[in-house]
């Protein structure tokens, strides 16, 4: 070990105004703070890393979606998400005693019903796919938090999250009173958790109202708050067969391209009565996550979407670790502010995370 006693503590930090001027400094006049600071002490080993590391992913986090189909006796891999399973009700509870079991607290159902008409009238259904599939899952493990993704999409003919009026447009205020028909069906069949994904504005009041008037006001509600109208929802729509038929989701879901309209949809949503909000999707959005969490105090969740599953699944098969990359994103959400992930990788991390 080197002599420590010809080192002289720089009495002041050589007229840099703080570390940012650092790069701007004159590195000859010997004034850098090596060889006093060594950022490498802290990473000797294993030990001393996680000793000071500062952002956790533990399985307490994660959300773990499902997809619930009609029928009975399936349990079919998804083509466009591996590794995840369509389930019928009268299967889905193998899938939920599974997940209780590895630690992960909730489930958020969708549901792929056989009926398909312009109004999305099977979705408020008592007998149908998610009212059944949260039954159910209740009876198989009843401590898993059951969340349902309520919206029209799936059950619509058209594949719009609205009712479309004669000449093709989404109509708001009509579709509010659906949605909120839907919230209570979930709620009623068991759903802890009622997850607005539709993007209508008024919803999340407008569920909260439904959800008390019928004695569920101990249901919180999850809103979707800053959902943007991305390309990474591709494998999920070939999952869930909820593509638009016609244009696109862009007069109600988000522009990628903006950060101010997305804070304002948060504050919005709180001031509805949101319990929980979300940044979606995740991995090319941790910029509005970090401002949301930076801006507000409720449970911030962030959803790891399909596509981004999807990339890390595809580079796995051949260019990269498939565990380091998945826990490099989940810790970078977290990182990022995110209470709440939820994500495809779920079952795999709580496994990798136990290990
Ligand atoms: C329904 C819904 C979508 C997702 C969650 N809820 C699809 C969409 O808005 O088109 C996407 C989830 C994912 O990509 O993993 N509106």
């Amino acid at each position: 070990m080197a002599e420590r006693d010809d080192f002289e503590e720089p009495d002041d930090l050589g007229g840099m105004e703080d570390l940012s001027d650092l790069d701007a400094m004159d590195l000859d006049e010997g004034l850098t703070l090596f060889p006093y600071v060594r950022m490498r002490r802290l990473r000797r080993t294993e030990a001393m890393r996680r000793l000071v590391r500062e952002t956790r992913v533990s399985v307490d986090h994660l959300i773990y979606p499902l997809f619930v189909v009609e029928d009975s006796g399936v349990r079919q891999e998804i083509a466009s998400l591996p590794g995840c399973y369509h389930w019928s009700p009268d299967r889905i509870g193998e899938e939920a005693q599974a997940v209780a079991g590895l630690g992960i607290p909730a489930v958020l159902l969708f549901g792929i019903p056989r009926d398909k008409d312009a109004f999305g009238s099977s979705a408020s259904d008592p007998g149908g796919v998610v009212p059944k599939a949260i039954r159910a899952i209740k009876e198989a493990a009843p401590e898993l938090l059951v969340v349902t993704d309520v919206c029209l999409c799936e059950y619509t003919s058209h594949g719009h999250c609205g009712i479309v009026s004669e000449s093709g447009e989404i109509l708001n205020d009509a579709t509010l009173e659906v949605l909120a028909n839907i919230a209570v069906a979930h709620a009623d069949a068991g759903a802890d958790v009622i997850a607005p994904s539709d993007m209508m504005d008024g919803r999340v009041a407008a569920i909260r109202q439904a959800l008390d008037d019928v004695g569920h006001d101990d249901i919180a509600i999850m809103a979707y708050s800053a959902k943007h109208a991305s390309a990474f929802y591709g494998p999920f729509r070939d999952a869930a067969g909820s593509a638009p038929a016609f244009g696109d989701r862009s007069t109600y879901q988000m522009d990628v391209a903006n950060r101010r309209e997305a804070l304002r949809e948060i504050m919005l949503d709180i001031e509805e009565g949101a319990d929980i909000v979300m940044v979606k999707p995740a991995l090319a959005f941790l910029d509005i996550i970090r401002e949301v969490r930076n801006m507000m105090d409720l449970p911030l969740a962030a959803y790891n979407v399909s596509g981004e599953y999807a990339m890390v699944k595809a580079a796995a098969a051949d260019w990269a670790d498939e565990r380091r990359l998945a826990l490099e994103i989940l810790t970078s959400i977290r990182r990022a502010g995110a209470d709440i992930i939820i994500t495809y990788h779920a079952k795999d991390a709580a496994r990798w995370l136990k290990e």
